[in-house]
């Protein structure tokens, strides 16, 4: 009888702990009801198909702005109306990241990108002042330079015939990362095949997948699959590297005498150049005993390495593809390159444009996902705590109330009428609190990157191709970026 009445017992309370999520459950359940989406068959077999943004494409058009989609059991609901975008992202109280973003955690950790709450709040304000403009105008010099290494190593395609240029891209933007905020030099370029690019891609597949699996998003399944050793080594590569550029660089204060901010602005000596980068300022504040412990730092290191070159990496593939497919436009933007050298930072208007337009279609972030903590009401939409809302950018930015012929490459879109275009239709860097920190940094790497290639190269398109977005964590192209190359001069 004893026994009985403990079984009884423990089922009970069994059943007390888990009630709120039960009755959460149900309230999700409830309201997915409400609104359009497809059915857990249709993910299960879009999965296995891939072509998630295809996809999204067609459920946006099938069903409209709002639409929801059953992620195992989390409930994604898709928002693409600027309007609503609007009280999205400038909502105070929707910081918390979405449950997808657990499953980059064993890479990033609860880096910038992935955290929440206070712990997001501190670093965000230690982190802001390493992006500020002044230490912007001292990453000019160093991207140049290994601008000019990217232009010379592209001598060797540029011959007429087509090619891949997606892994010279993918190098500059390395080398890029790591020498302006990591103070480290470390010439991929040089080098014709790079580990931690092989690793990016291979974690960001594995993820890619894992999030729109119906039974990978269940880690106790996930650790039984192919894709479990695939990240587990892709792991081990991407954390040696970063512990090694931490180890380099805190050498290398060490040597020249540097444990203060106050040492630091007197030196002119770290690294050969007086110029801080992101990590000194990491590695500095810890020392003076008010900064981020050596795990955080990892995590940061990890976030902004990724953050700050695969992005990028897209931005400019997709650029010089969709260049290669509009002379009169690519001829524009050569001329005002040439009128302009020097001076990208501050103008440039039609290479922003350019960009601008290049992100429009091509978002490298094509959507991203906040966690509901207690009722959100959205226009005549009340989406209950526990569901999670995402912007997709991708969509948002081919509503044909602001774009019309939203499939067309068209820069004007942005010189004649940005004044009038709705401020949340172009949101490739997201928009308010939890807005792109790295937004001035990519602008500056992209116009500087841009404009130097454009003056010495023609880009022509290759016969036949067309890129395959694919929308893993950040948006690539499945079969890389093919065009010619003709020397200007
Ligand atoms: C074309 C280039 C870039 C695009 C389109 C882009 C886009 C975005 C977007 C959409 C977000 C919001 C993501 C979310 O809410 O989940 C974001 C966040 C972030 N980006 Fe970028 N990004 C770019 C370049 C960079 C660069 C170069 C860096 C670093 C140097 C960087 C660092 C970050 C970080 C750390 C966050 C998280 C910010 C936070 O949550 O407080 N990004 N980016």
């Amino acid at each position: 009888m004893n026994a009985l009445a403990l079984v009884a017992f423990a089922l009970w309370a069994l059943f007390m702990r888990y009630l709120p999520s039960i009755i959460q459950f149900l309230r999700l359940k409830r309201f997915a009801a409400t609104i359009p989406g497809p059915s857990i068959g249709e993910l299960i077999a879009r999965s296995k198909k891939g072509q998630i943004l295809e996809w999204l494409h067609s459920l946006r058009k099938k069903h409209g702005p709002v639409f929801r989609i059953w992620l195992g059991r989390d409930l994604m609901v898709f928002f693409s109306d600027p309007e609503d975008v609007k009280q999205l992202l400038s909502n105070n109280t929707l910081l918390k990241k979405s449950r997808s973003y657990e499953l980059a955690e064993a890479w990033l950790g609860k880096g910038l990108l992935t955290s929440s709450d206070d712990a997001w709040h501190r670093r965000r304000k230690l982190l802001t002042p390493a992006f500020h403009f002044r230490i912007l105008s001292e990453f000019k010099e160093p991207i140049e330079e290994n601008c000019k290494i990217f232009i010379r190593k592209l001598r060797e395609k540029a011959n007429g015939e087509q090619f891949d240029i997606y892994p010279y891209i993918t190098l500059f933007a390395l080398d890029a990362i790591l020498e302006t905020a990591m103070g480290i030099k470390k010439n991929a370029q040089m080098q014709s095949e790079s580990e931690y690019v092989k690793a990016v891609q291979t974690i960001c597949r594995v993820m890619h997948k894992q999030s729109f699996s119906f039974w990978q998003r269940f880690e106790i399944i996930f650790r039984f699959t192919n894709s479990y050793k695939e990240r587990t080594e892709a792991l081990k590569i991407l954390h040696g590297e970063t512990k090694r550029v931490i180890k380099l660089r805190r050498q290398m204060l060490q040597d020249t005498n540097i444990q203060t901010m106050a040492d630091a602005e007197k030196s002119d000596d770290v690294g050969g150049k007086r110029r801080l980068a992101f990590l000194d300022m990491l590695l500095i504040s810890q020392q003076e005993g008010g900064g981020l412990t050596d795990q955080e730092i990892r995590e940061e290191v990890d976030t902004f390495l990724f953050e700050g070159h695969d992005t990028t990496s897209s931005a400019i593939a997709f650029c010089i593809y969709l260049l290669s497919q509009h002379r009169e436009i690519q001829q524009r933007a050569y001329e005002e390159a040439s009128a302009l050298r020097g001076h990208e930072k501050e103008s440039m208007r039609y290479m922003e444009a350019v960009i601008k337009e290049t992100l429009r279609l091509y978002p490298s972030v094509p959507f991203y996902s906040r966690k509901v903590q207690e009722d959100l009401q959205l226009g005549n939409i009340t989406v209950p705590k526990g569901a999670s809302v995402s912007t997709l950018a991708y969509m948002v930015h081919r509503d044909e109330k602001y774009y019309p012929e939203p499939e067309k490459f068209d820069p004007e879109r942005f010189l004649a009428a940005e004044k009038d275009l709705h401020p949340f239709a172009f949101v490739a860097f997201s928009a308010g609190p939890r807005n792109c920190i790295g937004q001035k940094f990519a602008m500056l790497e992209l116009k500087l990157s841009l404009s130097s290639l454009l003056r010495s190269y023609e880009f022509l398109p290759a016969e036949g191709f067309k890129p395959k977005a694919l929308a893993e964590l950040v948006m690539k192209s499945g079969n890389g970026v093919q065009i010619r190359l003709r020397p200007r001069i």
